[in-house]
């Protein structure tokens, strides 16, 4: 078998491949998150934000790159999952590579699939259906759907998983890519856990911004 294919198809292959995607993930999202505080400048401002993105030409290509990141870090995670069930319970923990067990951690494999459920209809929400129609203000979408209870409700749910997963993946990340020295240890932790605090603060506030106060 080719070196290379055989490195994807073992454990520690499969975890670098969740390890890279995860990190990559996680850089889209402070970006995402950073794009969507242009909201507090107004409809405007969010509106030719997301006008500037739309200009630019490789963005069809950015947003294939970001559908196969998402794509390969869940279809990897299923692999993972589907792997520890044959192994034995000691097995099963050390190639999880987890380390101490923390709620973040043991629940990592239940926030995965709830929030690729949320990222569908988040997809449908805001990308999917702007193209249904010809005329469309982005910004009133978002005030619009964040205002009801139900959209309220889906979004605060779903930032509160992303930093329930995100608490846990950064240091697991790190420590599959074997950068676990001791002297690194508390570093990479408490970065992982700034980082967690920023998106969910940054993505959190926007619901609760339109909810109560839009
Ligand atoms: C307050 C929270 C959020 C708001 C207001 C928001 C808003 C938006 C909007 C307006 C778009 C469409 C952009 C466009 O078509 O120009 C979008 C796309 C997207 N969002 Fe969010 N988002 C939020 C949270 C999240 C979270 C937590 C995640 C991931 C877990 C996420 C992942 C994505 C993805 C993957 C896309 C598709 C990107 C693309 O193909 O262009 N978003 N979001």
């Amino acid at each position: 078998m080719n070196p290379f294919v055989r490195f994807l198809t073992s454990s520690i292959g499969r975890k670098y491949v969740m390890a890279v995607t995860g990190l990559s993930l996680t850089l889209f999202l402070l970006v995402h998150m950073a794009g969507n505080l242009t909201i507090y400048a107004g409809n405007q401002a969010f509106n030719d934000y997301a006008d500037l993105l739309e200009s630019n030409p490789l963005l069809p290509l950015a947003e294939a790159g970001l559908a196969g990141l998402f794509l390969v870090h869940v279809a990897f995670a299923v692999g993972l999952i589907a792997r520890n069930k044959t192994s034995r319970e000691e097995g099963y923990k050390a190639e999880l590579g987890m380390g101490r067990k923390t709620v973040a951690s043991t629940t990592m494999w239940v926030t995965g699939p709830l929030l690729l459920v949320f990222l569908l209809i988040h997809i449908w929400d805001f990308r999917i259906a702007k193209e249904l129609v010809e005329e469309y203000d982005l910004a009133e979408m978002v005030v619009e759907r964040l205002k009801s209870p139900i959209g309220f409700g889906i979004y605060v749910t779903a930032i509160a998983l992303v930093g329930l997963h995100m608490w846990h993946a950064f240091q697991s990340a790190f420590q599959t890519l074997g950068v676990a020295h001791p002297r690194y240890r508390a570093l990479i932790t408490h970065t992982g856990r700034l980082i967690t605090a920023l998106l969910v603060a940054g993505f959190g506030g926007i619901p609760f911004y339109l909810f109560f106060l839009g």
